[in-house]
């Protein structure tokens, strides 16, 4: 039987080859197998947790939608859509927040990471956004959610919230706990500078990462300019761990090329880093270009973006409205 899936990205800007590999790939995989329905969306409410230029967030929408299209996500096969389109989602949101219990949210890490030393300067947005992520699940009935390992809390939380609203109003089965999908393989792709550290968009060295909008030789010097070590390339990945940077170059190889790490390493022992890096470099260009290329072209075309969300909106609007609309019935609206 085919899965449901639902998956968000928020519209934060510069995506790189991290959230490529690591979410966005996986998205498309997901889609083009047989029998799967999936919802992906831009998750604007989450982003307002944070403060956001009004230009800029617009801006971002519409980026991270043309890269979606850009990666081979189709707008004919998956709903794509922003997240403020559904008024489901905010209404959803509320009426889970009085499911979810107080000590279940104390105990998110992410807050506590996010909120930093001073909680008391959070936004109550910030506090709730797992509630506001639990809606954006159930709303669809989704059977399955791709997300990176900091997520996995998240979806715990979203199991706990829809058991219990089932509970509470003796309605088994009316909401669906759903199965997080964390990639095994490559799930974390690390700073082209620094091995120890995960690839991120706040970075303040745009050499560390290889971002989704990168033209040709900007992929080109950035892999010539990644970090490695002395040693040559491995002849197995018995103490590959403790070479992070190569370890995370092998991967990105191995990844992108679809071979195992096993089947990189054996292409590459002996040979030296700069032809690893060559051919590092051309594969990069050969899978990211076009699709940088597409985003650029596509960001030239708001009201094509528009469009596409739009009409991701009104199909994603029937879903939603009409599990709410059962949500409030069961609460006694
Ligand atoms: P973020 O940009 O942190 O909001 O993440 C969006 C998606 O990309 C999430 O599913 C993350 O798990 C994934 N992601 C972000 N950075 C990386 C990375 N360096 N390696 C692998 N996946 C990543
Ligand atoms: N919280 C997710 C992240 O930061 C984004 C997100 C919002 C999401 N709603 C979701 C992911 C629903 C999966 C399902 O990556």
């Amino acid at each position: 039987m085919g899965k449901k899936i639902f998956s968000g990205v928020q519209p934060t800007g510069n995506l790189h080859l991290g959230n490529y590999i690591g979410a966005i790939k996986n998205f498309v995989d997901l889609q083009n197998q047989e029998g799967n329905e999936c919802v992906y969306c831009v998750v604007d409410l989450h982003a307002i947790t944070a403060k956001q230029d009004p230009i800029i967030l617009k801006n971002n929408i519409r980026e991270t939608t043309a890269t979606f299209l850009a990666s081979g996500i189709d707008s004919k096969k998956s709903i794509i859509f922003n997240q403020s389109l559904v008024p489901a989602h905010s209404e959803g949101s509320w009426i889970l927040g009085c499911i979810a219990r107080m000590g279940w949210l104390n105990r998110m890490t992410q807050f506590k990471e996010k909120a930093g030393k001073d909680k008391e300067k959070a936004s109550v947005g910030l506090y709730i956004y797992p509630v506001l992520m639990t809606a954006d699940i159930l709303l669809y009935d989704a059977t399955h959610v791709p997300v990176g390992e900091d997520q996995k809390q998240h979806l715990e939380l979203s199991r706990d919230i829809a058991q219990k609203f089932n509970l509470d109003f003796n309605a088994p089965n009316f909401l669906r706990a759903p199965e997080p999908l964390i990639q095994k393989n490559f799930s974390r792709i690390m700073s082209l500078k620094d091995g120890t550290n995960k690839m991120s968009k706040s970075d303040p060295s745009d050499l560390s990462r290889i971002n989704l909008t990168d033209h040709k030789d900007q992929i080109m010097n950035k892999i010539k300019k990644a970090k490695t070590d002395n040693d040559p390339l491995p002849d197995d990945d018995e103490n590959l761990s403790q070479r992070p940077e190569v370890e995370n170059l092998l991967g990105i190889y191995s990844s992108l090329s679809g071979q195992s790490l096993k089947n990189s390493i054996n292409e590459f022992s002996g040979k030296n880093f700069s032809e690893f890096k060559e051919k590092l470099a051309e594969l990069v260009v050969e899978k990211i270009s076009p699709i940088s290329v597409e985003i650029n072209k596509l960001q030239k075309d708001t009201s094509y973006i528009d469009t596409i969300l739009k009409e991701g909106g009104k199909r994603a609007n029937s879903i939603a409205s009409k599990k709410v609309e059962e949500m409030k019935k069961i609460i006694g609206f």
